[in-house]
């Protein structure tokens, strides 16, 4: 069955449901399933259909687990550089967000599949970025759960050797994947009247 027709569900419940889902179960993804997510992927805009992404799927559970320690090296990097934070204490206790990115970093190593959504280095990200959205929604429709996620300089010499990435590819993003141990949606975003102006900036939308 080709990849259009394995994503039945309406595009509604897919958008209004899908949200980081950071808890997976280490259960593999079959390849029919990674293979209908990169086809959604491949269908999405960029600019001039020059189709600069190229998308890595690690599902060896050896390459996932020195990923993952990467990547566990690399969130702590960035809270070093954005927060100053270096130690789990560090992590505001009530921040539900960041106390579960946290657990990511030690639970990625785990996931049944990552993503590594790529393209030669200059390339305009714009131009990758609509095929992870939708990455992420297909696998949304396939039950499958996905968080977005970025690394840090300090590992990327280290995930190119790790996976032979050339040197003029650059990693766009990093997607742990797996089956949910928590729930799809919904998420909590600001209304559009306070996001969305009309035909002038600060001026409000109808619905607002
Ligand atoms: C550019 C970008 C970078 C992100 N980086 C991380 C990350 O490093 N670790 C993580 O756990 N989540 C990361 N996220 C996920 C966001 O935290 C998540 O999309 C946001 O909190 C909304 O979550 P929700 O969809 O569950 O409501 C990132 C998302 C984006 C778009």
């Amino acid at each position: 069955m080709n990849a259009q027709d394995r994503l039945t569900m309406p595009i509604g419940e897919v958008m209004f449901t899908q949200r980081a889902i950071r808890r997976l179960r280490s259960d593999p993804i079959s390849v029919e399933d990674i293979e209908t997510m990169l086809d959604a992927a491949a269908k999405a805009p960029n600019g001039g259909n020059a189709q600069p992404g190229r998308f890595l799927a690690v599902n060896d559970p050896a390459k996932i687990t020195s990923l993952g320690k990467l990547y566990h090296e690399a969130w702590w990097a960035k809270r070093r550089d954005l927060q100053g934070w270096h130690k789990p204490e560090d992590v505001p206790a009530d921040d539900k967000t960041y106390q579960s990115a946290m657990r990511l970093a030690d639970e990625i190593r785990d996931a049944p599949l990552i993503v590594l959504p790529c393209a030669n280095k200059g390339t305009a990200h714009h131009s990758v970025l609509p095929a992870v959205q939708n990455l992420l929604l297909a696998a949304r429709a396939l039950g499958i759960g996905s968080t977005l996620t970025t690394l840090h300089p300090d590992v990327d010499g280290r995930v190119h050797a790790l996976l032979n990435i050339p040197s003029d590819v650059e990693v766009i993003c990093c997607i742990p994947m797996g089956y949910p141990r928590g729930q799809f949606g919904p998420t909590s975003r600001l209304p559009t009247s306070r996001t969305t102006f009309f035909n002038s900036w600060g001026n409000p939308p109808p619905w607002d």
